[in-house]
């Protein structure tokens, strides 16, 4: 009987120049819990973002790696993040997505747990030894681990793991060029977008960091910006594609929209002419010209392993997504933008949002519907079992729409699920 490492094999000929995925790894129910052991359990996961916590007994709720999560600053304005549930019976004891509190209190018998997780008080204290929370065991339970790069806050539940400034490793340096967009930080505008796809999280890999896909996927929205980009409307997608080690890939680039820090496009008139050619002179005294040029003027769509996507794009999100199934993903976005920026160009980063990046933009939907045809072809064609993810390879500079960037998520998802077998 073939083991799961078998199934999962890829198929790599470097004489040909070929690199294929099999099929499988996107419709298995054993992959899928392989994959919930040896990546989402062991891996640092994106959590959220420090300006979603600013003050002191804020709160807010998400499902991170499948559990569920509560990520916190309490009265002394530390961070923290605990599984949302009750060391007592195990019913949810915050039910709020966000929000201000100085304790919680868990609706099934009453027990109370400060902001910071430790458990207050129960109703009928006197029933229960003194001893009832020795060492902190009737607290909510921390997660194992609890890290912070640049505002980017991740978990992991592997207490062993390497340090997240580590584990990151090349990928620091692509952090850095979007933290560094503002001297004052960078914050989350405007909450969480939810939605929900029919298809393998991997698609969204993917789809997140294909430079392949923009010209026929989202023709109608690069057909659109000729009305608005001028002259700008014809430089193509140009740039390249980076394996940054760990399974973490980004592809880095030239594009035809305008950048609200700080690539101007006409349909932003003079005023934001000026505003534009500030931000960059801002930029160019903190960082020098040719850093200051790469932070404006290149776009990036950055993958932190196993499921974080920084693009920094005509706006910035910030997108983790988790599978519920093979064939289906809950996905979590978020507009991260420069604290302190003007009003004018706040308007037009959320415009850019709204047109291309939020649920409803020219992108999404388009991706969403690529996405769930390719897992349709999964479901429904067994017969056809490959994937090619050949592109660009062997090229010693791959560009943008190659696909190197895929081929290094993979080569590290096929390193980990190799694990599996290891261990049986
Ligand atoms: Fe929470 Fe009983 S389950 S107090
Ligand atoms: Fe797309």
């Amino acid at each position: 009987m073939s083991t799961l490492q078998d199934k999962t094999q890829l198929r790599v000929d470097l004489e040909r120049k070929l690199f294929k995925v099999p099929r499988i790894s996107f419709t298995s129910q054993e992959v899928l819990e392989a994959e919930r052991d040896v990546i989402f359990s062991k891996c640092w996961l994106y959590l959220g973002h420090v300006s979603e916590i600013p003050k002191p007994g804020q709160f807010v709720t998400r499902t991170v790696g499948g559990r569920n999560i509560v990520f916190s600053r309490d009265m002394e304005k530390r961070v923290n993040a605990f599984l949302n549930t009750c060391p007592h019976r195990g019913a949810t004891v915050v039910r709020d997505r966000a929000g201000t509190a100085k304790s919680f209190q868990c609706f099934y018998h009453g027990w109370v747990f400060g902001i910071d997780g430790g458990l207050k008080s129960q109703p009928g204290a006197e029933s229960y030894s003194e001893s009832i929370n020795q060492g902190g065991e009737v607290d909510l339970a921390r997660v194992p681990r609890l890290e912070e790069y640049r505002g980017f806050w991740f978990v992991c539940f592997d207490k062993a793991a390497v340090s997240l400034f580590d584990y990151l490793g090349n990928a620091r340096e692509y952090i850095d060029l979007v933290a560094d967009h503002s001297e004052a930080g960078m914050e989350v505008v405007g909450g969480t977008q939810e939605y929900s796809i029919r298809a393998n999280w991997k698609l969204l890999v993917e789809n997140s960091i294909d430079g392949y896909h923009a010209s026929t996927t989202h023709a109608s929205y690069l057909d659109y910006l000729k009305g608005t980009a001028g002259a700008l409307a014809a430089v193509p997608l140009k740039g390249h594609g980076v394996d940054l080690g760990g399974g973490h890939a980004v592809i880095q680039y030239a594009a035809p929209w305008g950048r609200p820090i700080a690539q101007w496009i006409p349909a932003w008139g003079e005023t934001g002419k000026q505003d534009v050619e500030r931000l960059l002179a801002g930029l160019t005294t903190r960082f020098g010209e040719e850093r200051a040029k790469r932070i404006a003027l290149t776009n990036r769509n950055l993958l932190i392993f196993p499921n974080l996507i920084i693009n920094d794009i005509m706006a910035i999100t910030v997108r983790t997504f988790y599978p519920l199934a093979p064939n289906y993903q809950n996905v979590n976005a978020w507009a991260l933008a420069p604290v302190g920026e003007n009003e004018w160009a706040r308007k037009n980063r959320l415009e850019n949002f709204l047109e291309f990046l939020g649920p409803g933009g020219f992108a999404t939907p388009d991706d969403v519907e690529a996405l769930q045809q390719c897992q349709a072809g999964y479901d429904n064609a067994r017969e056809a079992g490959w994937n090619d993810i050949s592109k660009g390879m062997g090229r010693e500079i791959p560009a943008m729409d190659d696909e190197v960037q895929m081929r290094a998520f993979w080569t590290q998802w096929n390193k980990m699920l190799g694990k599996i077998d290891k261990q049986d």
